[in-house]
């Protein structure tokens, strides 16, 4: 059997707001985004994702869905998204779409059809209650603690809805709901789409009861029919040619939970990992958790990793900047598929954005400014006025200032998405971590004789490095003066050891 293209591929996330805006309304667009593809090229990925860019009323910025099968006017038309996939792959690069298949905008006319009245055809496509008082004890994502449930004043009957009362969720305990998603699916598969990336993935099983939450069992994600509808979702995917990927947003913080979701080999490819994600900066704990995920998908299953996304603070402002070089020798140097979000290459921290300029209810403005591509006004975003502040380093760390900077995070990622491309043993070889000083995380990637050590020094000050690297050749450092023997504050180095004997 061949290896699926997506084991091998660097995976990179656009939200197409603030990605390139080519018709000057100061939000990105598609056309933007099919002009800028070149960037991903150059930089070495092998997949795009694209945040959502379906009609919506933006609530939540896209993730609240009115039309799946068509595209939101501020990104453009459909044919504009039939030419960025076209464009796209010209280059070499798949094109994966978010696919948001637990709620949808409460102007989606299939909600509006539901919460006419009591008997309308439509009216379990969405979870309805009509209890006196709020019907359990779930809580919105959003809104610090609020219930999950809105009363509409139509028929004085509660619905569900795990974000905003503006995204209300879709009930796939009914038929008919799961079907008309799969047709979803068809339809942008045979626009050509490589994949998607599933939002939320791990709601879409509920206790059909709508039990409380109680301590160490929720009742509103995780249940076990999520693995019935995800292995629909797969044999969807499946009934077209070319590997088509399914990678999932599964929020669950216990990597025990997770794994199986991509153990069973019928449901999803691939499954972010938010443990990981959250991590504090620690040597030890990033090694446990790799460690522990490595043992839970070594009999099946493929690991994802990535440290940030349109959701998270980004990885300069959570742990400095320096320690943001390491994050990246460590994502792109894993056993697994890396994904990473647009900005990430350029060392940005979090935007600035005051008070009066919040956009978002979650406050997740300041990961989702701008990418600044040159100097001057707008940054080369936009030559309108940009949808959210640009950022401020623009100047500094625009694409086009760091280019051919070996100093800088843009030639750093480039250098490392090179070396993962050209090696193996980073590509598809075997984990094993080893025996290292405190605070120096170090593993070794094998495959057919090659390997390589990888050495991260999550102090601020100099340790050693493992006694392995006595006599390996270096081959990649975070620093441009690396010492022997020791890695210095913050370094990252990748050596290659001498070849195993067979
Ligand atoms: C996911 C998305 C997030 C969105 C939420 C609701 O967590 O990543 O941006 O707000 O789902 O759709």
């Amino acid at each position: 059997m061949s290896v699926p293209w997506w084991r091998s591929a660097v995976v990179y996330q656009i939200y197409p707001r603030s990605f390139a805006d080519a018709d000057a309304d100061g939000v990105g667009d598609l056309r933007g985004i099919t002009e800028r593809l070149e960037h991903v090229r150059d930089l070495g990925a092998d997949a795009v994702w694209l945040s959502p860019i379906y009609r919506s009323p933006m609530a939540d910025f896209g993730y609240d869905v009115a039309d799946h099968t068509d595209v939101d006017p501020i990104f453009g038309s459909l044919a504009d998204a039939d030419a960025l996939i076209a464009r796209a792959h010209e280059l070499g690069l798949r094109v994966l779409l978010d696919f948001v298949p637990n709620h949808t905008s409460d102007l989606h006319p299939w909600f509006a059809e539901s919460r006419a009245r009591r008997a309308a055809p439509k009216r379990d496509w969405y979870v309805w209650r009509g209890d006196d008082g709020v019907p359990n004890n779930w809580i919105s994502q959003f809104g610090d603690g609020r219930p999950a449930w809105t009363r509409d004043p139509a028929t004085g009957d509660w619905y569900l809805h795990s974000f905003l009362p503006e995204q209300p969720d879709l009930n796939w305990d009914e038929p008919a709901v799961e079907a008309a998603m799969h047709d979803v699916l068809r339809f942008w598969l045979r626009r050509g789409v490589d994949g998607f990336r599933i939002d939320v993935a791990h709601r879409l099983g509920k206790d059909p009861e709508l039990g409380d939450n109680e301590p160490g069992r929720r009742h509103d994600e995780d249940w076990p029919s999520v693995h019935v509808r995800l292995a629909g979702i797969r044999r969807v995917l499946e009934e077209f040619d070319g590997d088509r990927l399914a990678v999932g947003e599964v929020y669950l913080l216990d990597q025990r939970a997770l794994a199986p979701y991509i153990t069973s080999g019928d449901e999803l490819h691939l499954a972010h990992n938010f443990f990981f994600l959250r991590l504090p900066w620690s040597a030890e704990r990033f090694r446990a958790a790799v460690d522990e995920f490595e043992l839970l998908t070594r009999a099946g299953g493929w690991p994802a990793w990535c440290m940030n996304n349109h959701d998270h603070s980004r990885t300069a402002t959570r742990y400095g900047r320096d320690r943001a070089r390491v994050a990246a020798v460590l994502v792109l140097t894993l056993r697994g598929t890396p994904f990473l979000f647009q900005g990430e290459e350029l060392g940005l921290t979090d935007g600035a954005v005051p008070p009066e300029a919040i956009v978002d209810v979650d406050g997740r403005d300041p990961e989702r400014v701008p990418i600044p591509w040159e100097p001057g006004a707008g940054a080369g975003f936009t030559t309108g006025r940009a949808w959210l502040p640009v950022h401020p380093d623009a100047e500094r760390l625009a694409v086009a200032v760091q280019q051919g900077d070996p100093a800088s995070a843009l030639e750093l990622y480039r250098t490392l998405l090179a070396l993962r491309r050209a090696t193996p043993a980073l590509q598809h070889g075997s984990y094993r971590s080893v025996h290292a000083a405190p605070d120096v995380f170090a593993y070794v990637r094998e495959h057919e004789g090659e390997r390589l050590l990888v050495a991260l020094n999550f102090a601020p000050f100099p340790r050693p490095l493992p006694a392995e690297a006595d006599g390996a050749r270096l081959v990649l450092s975070t620093h441009a003066e690396p010492r022997a023997g020791e890695l210095a504050a913050d370094e990252a180095r990748v050596l290659e050891l001498g070849r195993a004997r067979g």
